[in-house]
Parts: C-alpha cells; sequence; structure tokens
C-alpha cells in the first residue's frame, strides 16, 4: 500500500504536464508566458491555445530549458505599431531575437497544422511599404539548443531574419512556412528565411517566400542538410557571406538537395569577401529546378555589400576564404533573361550586377587564383526565357581542374566532367 502509494508520487514527480499561457485581451501576453515557462522550464508543454491571438508586445528571451515543448496553436502577434517594436530593440536589455532561445536540451518549438490558426504575425507590410529599416527585429533565436525541434511554424509577414540556429547541435527543422510577401510594390527587404549554424542540423520541407536568402549557412557550421524545399523570391540556398572584415570562417559538410527556386534571384550561392580567411569545404547542392532565376550558380570570392561604398581593390597580399569539394550536381530549369530589376536593388548599377554578363550565364564562378579546388558543375540542363544561347562566366587562371564546363566568358560547353 505505501509502495504503490510512493511509486504514485515519483511518477506524478515527473509526470509531463501541459501549461496555458494566460491571456488578457489588450494586454501584453509576455509577462504571464515568461512567469509560466520559467516555472515550468523542464518536462513541460507550454500551450499557446487555439481561438486565441496573443499579444507578444516586447521580446522574450525563454529561460534555459529541458524536455519542453513550445506549442503554439493560437495565433501570436507583435505590436502593429513600429515605434514601439524600434524602442524594444533599441533598449539595452534587447536579447537579440523577438524570440530568443538560449540554452537547454530537448527543445520543441511547434506550431499549428491548422491553416488559420498558429501564425506569428509581425505586420511587416507597414515596415516594407515606409520602407523602414532602422532597429528591426530578427524573429526567432535557437541557440545552444541540443536535440531540438522546429516543426509546423508560420511565420506571416515578418519585418527581419526569421528563424537563426546558432551553436545548436541536433535540431531536425521541418514543415515550417514563412510567409514574406508584400501586398504592395514595396519589398520584403533581409527576410532571410533560415541562417544555419551549428552541428547535425536537417531541414526538410520547409517553404520560404521571401526578399533574401532562403537558406544561408555560417560560418561554424557542419553537418549541415536541406532537402525537398520550397524557395520563391528571395536570394537562393546560400553558404555566407563568409570572410567579412578578414573573419576567418570554417563551414564543412554541407548537403542541399531536392528543392524548387522559384523566381528567386540566386539559385545555389556561395559569398565570401575579399580578404577574408578560412575554408568552406564539402558543400554540394543536388537535384535543384529553378524557374525565372537569373542566376542559377553563383560563386563570388569576391562579394560586397552595396551600402559599404566601392570594393577595395584586389591584391595579392589579402588572404581569402578558400573553397573546395563544391559540388553543382542535377541542375534542371529555365534562366530569367529578360530585363528585370529585383526588388532588393536600390543602387545602380544594382548590387547583383556583374561587368559584362550576357544575362544569361547559368554558371558564374568568380575566382581568386590559388584559392579555390575542385569545384564541379555536371548535370546542368539549363535554356533562357527568351530560348537563346546558355552562357557561363569562369575565372580559367584560377582553377586548374575541369569543371564541368569549358572554364571561361562565353557559351555553355560541357566538358568531361560536366556529364
Ligand atoms: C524530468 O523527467 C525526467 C524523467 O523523464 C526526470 O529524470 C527528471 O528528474 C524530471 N525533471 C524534473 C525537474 O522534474
Ligand atoms: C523530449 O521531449 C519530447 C516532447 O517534445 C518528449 O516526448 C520526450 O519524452 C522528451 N525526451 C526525454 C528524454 O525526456
Ligand atoms: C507607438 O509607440 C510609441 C513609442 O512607444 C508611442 O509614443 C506612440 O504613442 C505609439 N503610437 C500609437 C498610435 O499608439
Ligand atoms: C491568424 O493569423 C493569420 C495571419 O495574420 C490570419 O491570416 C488568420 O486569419 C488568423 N486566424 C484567425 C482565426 O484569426
Ligand atoms: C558529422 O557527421 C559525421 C557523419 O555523420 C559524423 O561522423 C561526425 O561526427 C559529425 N561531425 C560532428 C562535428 O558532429
Ligand atoms: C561530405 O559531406 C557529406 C554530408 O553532406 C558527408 O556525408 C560526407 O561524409 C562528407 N565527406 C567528407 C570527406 O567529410
Ligand atoms: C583602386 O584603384 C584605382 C586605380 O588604381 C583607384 O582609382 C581607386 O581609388 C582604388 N580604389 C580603392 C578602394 O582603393
Ligand atoms: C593572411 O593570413 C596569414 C596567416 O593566416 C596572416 O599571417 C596574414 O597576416 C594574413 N594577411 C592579411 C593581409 O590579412
Ligand atoms: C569587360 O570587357 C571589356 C572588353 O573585353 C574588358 O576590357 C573589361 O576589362 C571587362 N571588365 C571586367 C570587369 O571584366
Ligand atoms: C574573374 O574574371 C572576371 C572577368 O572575367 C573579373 O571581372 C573578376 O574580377 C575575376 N574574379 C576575381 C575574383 O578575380
Amino acid at each position: 500500500m505505501l509502495f504503490s502509494l510512493l511509486l504514485l508520487q515519483a511518477s506524478a514527480a515527473f509526470a509531463w504536464d501541459t501549461f496555458t499561457v494566460p491571456h488578457l485581451p489588450g494586454e501584453d501576453d509576455t509577462p504571464g508566458l515568461l512567469a509560466l515557462v520559467s516555472n515550468h522550464a523542464s518536462n513541460a508543454t507550454i500551450m499557446f491555445n487555439k481561438g486565441v491571438t496573443y499579444n507578444i508586445f516586447i521580446a522574450i528571451k525563454f529561460p534555459v530549458l529541458t524536455n519542453v515543448e513550445i506549442r503554439i496553436e493560437g495565433n501570436l502577434t507583435y505590436p502593429t505599431n513600429i515605434t514601439a517594436i524600434q524602442d524594444v530593440v533599441g533598449s539595452s536589455s534587447f536579447p537579440g531575437s523577438w524570440f530568443t532561445f538560449s540554452g537547454g536540451d530537448n527543445v520543441t518549438l511547434r506550431g499549428s497544422t491548422d491553416p488559420h490558426w498558429g501564425w506569428v504575425d509581425a505586420h511587416g507590410q507597414a515596415w516594407w511599404d515606409a520602407v523602414q529599416q532602422t532597429n528591426r527585429p530578427h524573429g526567432w533565436a535557437f541557440n545552444k539548443i541540443t536535440n531540438g525541434v522546429i516543426r509546423d511554424m508560420k511565420l506571416w509577414k515578418p519585418i527581419g531574419w526569421n528563424f537563426a540556429t546558432s551553436d545548436s547541435v541536433d535540431v531536425h527543422i521541418y514543415n515550417n512556412r514563412i510567409m514574406a510577401v508584400s501586398d504592395s510594390s514595396s519589398f520584403p527587404f533581409n527576410t532571410d528565411g533560415f541562417s544555419a549554424g551549428g552541428t547535425n542540423l536537417l531541414f526538410e520541407n520547409n517553404v520560404v517566400y521571401n526578399g533574401d536568402d532562403c537558406l544561408t549557412v555560417g560560418s561554424g557550421a557542419f553537418n549541415i542538410t536541406w532537402r525537398n524545399g520550397y524557395c520563391e523570391g528571395g536570394h537562393g540556398l546560400s553558404i555566407g557571406s563568409l570572410g567579412e572584415g578578414g573573419a576567418v570562417a570554417n563551414v564543412q559538410n554541407v548537403l542541399i538537395e531536392s528543392t524548387i527556386m522559384q523566381s528567386c534571384l540566386y539559385a545555389a550561392r556561395f559569398k565570401s569577401w575579399t580578404g577574408g580567411n578560412g575554408i568552406a569545404r564539402n558543400i554540394t547542392w543536388k537535384d535543384i529546378t529553378f524557374l525565372n532565376v537569373p542566376f542559377p550558380i553563383y560563386v563570388t570570392q569576391n562579394y560586397w555589400d552595396q551600402e559599404d561604398g566601392p570594393p577595395p581593390n584586389v591584391s595579392s597580399t589579402l588572404n581569402n576564404t578558400h573553397i573546395a569539394d563544391f559540388l553543382f550536381d542535377g541542375f534542371t530549369g529555365v534562366i530569367r533573361d529578360t530585363p528585370f530589376v529585383e526588388g532588393s536593388c536600390v543602387t545602380d548599377p544594382c548590387w547583383y550586377y556583374v561587368a559584362n554578363a550576357t544575362g544569361r550565364e547559368v554558371v558564374i564562378l568568380d575566382l581568386y587564383p590559388g584559392t579555390a579546388t575542385d569545384v564541379l558543375a555536371k548535370d546542368i540542363v539549363a535554356r533562357t526565357e527568351t530560348g537563346r544561347e546558355v552562357d557561363v562566366m569562369c575565372n580559367a587562371t584560377a582553377i586548374s581542374t575541369d569543371v564541368g564546363f569549358k572554364c571561361w566568358d562565353g557559351p555553355f560547353i560541357r566538358t568531361k566532367a560536366g556529364l
């Protein structure tokens, strides 16, 4: 009798409980949320109920969590007041993102599969229309988590970058949807989809409509897989930018596959700054479909930000981020070769302008001598919208191996390695 009572108590102590986030109409729900999650930072589900729109009026930093699921079945709303958000972002206590996780084990961030609920609405349209770029909050920082899950999340009109996993290990990120789509002619600047940092990250079945990188893999990233994705309107499946301000980069073992790139500026993209250092190694983009994309494959070791004025003159004393074992395998699609001005272009020429390009290049390899080895593009099947020839640009003196096509500035001519 006593024994079974003890057992009952023991199992009760370790029981998994669900706690609902309190909501007060018109009020900020973050104090209630923070109190709840601080009291139940382990073995718990923290539930945002369906049928409720929660007010997330200030940025929130979660405590270190163990065995916790954050479940978003209701809607979440940022303030509609731009100045109110800028005040929070500009304050010294701003944790870095509107939702910041920093540390924890077995943490799940889970949205809703109900199409009408589970949306996180940042009201970005007003920011885009005002071209308001001061103190824009990033969305979700999932930092220093081991054994994490981000699934079924749905972000509506974000203001800035969306998800970032910095220094996290073993995270599965799937079935998420980002809708940074403007209803007007304004552009959703810097709405990067997924920023991959950490080790052993698996991204699957994510859908991103946005105005910047769909995926961006940063320095320190190891063993990253992205597959079965759909990206529309943004700036591609990117490694980098790396090496800004002489930074030493290290990115290894990345596989990006089976993804559709619709009306993006780039499909596969690598970018490092002149004067950086370090290495990006063993990076594969495989089975990529591109539609209405002006630059399907674009590698530059000479990346530059349009806001920073003219790029430096290349000098042989500068280091560069090395690239090795890059494979572009199985690219099929249509190059956008009709005139266009992409929405992020605010200078003349545009930041993505390539001197002497024909606008029909399926591959551009903008490489420095002696810093790129084993770059190969194979099984590339491309045509242009206008039916004209497909071209390439490639710095022949910079690379000694067969890149899969004739390395020159001219028509695309496949070589043996490219078959
Ligand atoms: C959480 O549950 C585990 C068993 O799954 C148990 O070992 C641990 O003590 C629990 N933690 C707390 C704070 O109750
Ligand atoms: C990890 O969290 C999930 C819920 O998200 C839970 O079902 C599972 O039991 C947890 N694992 C451990 C080892 O506690
Ligand atoms: C917006 O927020 C600012 C700063 O908090 C405040 O001064 C202003 O009154 C708010 N505007 C409205 C319409 O609520
Ligand atoms: C939840 O938010 C989304 C995005 O703002 C909106 O489209 C949807 O109508 C909201 N759901 C309900 C039930 O209000
Ligand atoms: C990367 O993955 C490989 C193979 O799955 C594994 O052996 C290696 O330990 C992983 N690297 C890290 C840093 O976890
Ligand atoms: C290259 O990366 C892939 C993952 O994309 C991994 O499976 C493979 O082991 C890596 N190769 C080397 C030589 O590290
Ligand atoms: C680069 O060199 C050109 C010609 O030598 C010079 O006019 C220009 O000012 C230099 N740019 C920078 C950023 O040093
Ligand atoms: C290039 O890198 C080497 C070693 O990593 C370093 O000693 C040198 O100062 C770097 N050069 C520049 C211009 O940063
Ligand atoms: C563009 O082509 C012209 C003529 O071939 C050449 O003089 C010039 O150096 C090229 N510019 C660049 C940036 O490659
Ligand atoms: C590669 O060659 C092109 C001309 O074809 C040139 O404009 C570009 O600066 C070169 N890239 C690098 C990184 O030197």
